[in-house]
């Protein structure tokens, strides 16, 4: 299974360049964009090219060591100071997710220890690969225990994409679910379409297909019938921060399921590794939400859907409050029944 489910991914680096592959127009072209210029990849970012909390991170990280090489082509000797506004820029290229600042401090941390910038480069993309790998790795594992909190023939539902392509590859959710499958654990996925950007009919069907993982698309407004019907096992999803006590950013719906999973008494899973984590934040309210552009909302690839004129809302993100969650898993360890105490253990092994 590993070799089929791991042929999926969203970036690479081949010739000295990052190759992005275009989400936006995924499923039906497949085109990879070439970037050698960090601020094209912190426009790329916000433009949704490549979207999920952690390939934003490996993204940034590999945009970091185009920032090195443009930097030493600017400013010679002093490429680090050339560095603050290209890394500023990607910092800024997307709010919410915790990732991109976990790597670019990652690659901070190095590039202040480092002094000759031809070496500078190849050890930047050493540290850029590695992370990318870690998340491979990191999303086996989390695979593997999310599984074993699953019964036989598990019936479950997942929100937006956390697949390969929202991850260096295998993906976090959808990791699990990959896992759960071939393990015999689940029987059948439901994929919410995921109003604006359909991550979930683009993106999640799209890649559950690709490995012959049985999937029904709905539109999330079909979540509580659903959960009514008695089917449905599980709700497992993404993140894109979690904080100290267990509340959980990620796509806005993501709440609204989680209540109506509490009151049908589905169990709610959420899957992520450590670096989605901000151990900084005491809870959700502290997470900076994105607002994305109303036209995401009043418009539908290029076509209106909305009148003229028309005011819409389109944050990118809500937060669901721990005691709605009944598992987070890590790579580093599953969490049952987050809590500011049970949270804990991770940071420990973190
Ligand atoms: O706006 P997006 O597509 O970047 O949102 C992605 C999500 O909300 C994912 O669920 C989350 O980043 C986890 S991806 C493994």
């Amino acid at each position: 299974m590993d070799k089929q489910t791991d042929s999926i991914q969203p970036m690479k680096w081949q010739d000295d360049t990052l190759f992005l592959l275009d989400q936006r127009l995924l499923p039906h072209q497949k085109i990879w964009l070439e970037f050698s210029h960090p601020d094209d990849v912190a426009h790329a970012i916000t433009n949704m090219v490549v979207r999920g909390a952690p390939a934003i991170g490996i993204t940034a990280a590999y945009g970091v060591v185009l920032a090195a090489r443009q930097a030493w082509n600017v400013a010679g000797v002093n490429w680090k100071q050339a560095m603050t506004a290209p890394l500023a820029r990607l910092a800024e290229s997307r709010p919410t997710a915790v990732n991109l600042h976990w790597a670019l401090h990652r690659m901070t941390e190095l590039y202040m220890t480092l002094s000759d910038t031809e070496s500078a480069e190849t050890i930047l993309l050493q540290q850029a690969q590695a992370i990318h790998q870690h998340d491979i790795a990191a999303n086996h594992t989390m695979g593997k225990l999310g599984s074993q909190l699953l019964a036989k023939d598990s019936v479950v539902l997942t929100h937006c994409n956390a697949g390969a392509l929202a991850t260096g590859g295998f993906g976090t959710a959808l990791g699990v679910i990959r896992q759960g499958y071939s393990d015999g654990k689940i029987s059948h996925v439901y994929a919410d379409e995921t109003r604006p950007w359909l991550q979930g009919s683009r993106l999640t069907v799209w890649e559950l297909q690709q490995d012959t993982i049985p999937v029904t698309l709905q539109a999330e407004s079909a979540a509580a019938s659903l959960m009514a019907s008695g089917e449905l096992d599980w709700v497992i999803v993404g993140a894109d921060r979690i904080t100290a006590n267990g509340d959980v950013a990620n796509k806005v719906g993501t709440y609204m399921l989680a209540i109506l999973a509490h009151y049908h008494g589905v169990k709610m899973m959420v899957v992520a590794p450590t670096s989605t984590i901000d151990w900084a934040l005491n809870d959700g309210s502290e997470i900076p939400i994105e607002q994305r552009p109303q036209q995401e909302v009043t418009m539908l690839q290029g076509q209106k859907i909305a009148p003229l004129g028309t005011v819409a809302s389109n944050p990118a993100f809500d937060v669901t409050p721990a005691n709605l969650i009944d598992a987070i898993v890590t790579e580093a360890g599953v969490v049952l029944s987050p809590s500011i105490e049970t949270m804990t253990k991770l940071k420990v092994k973190n």
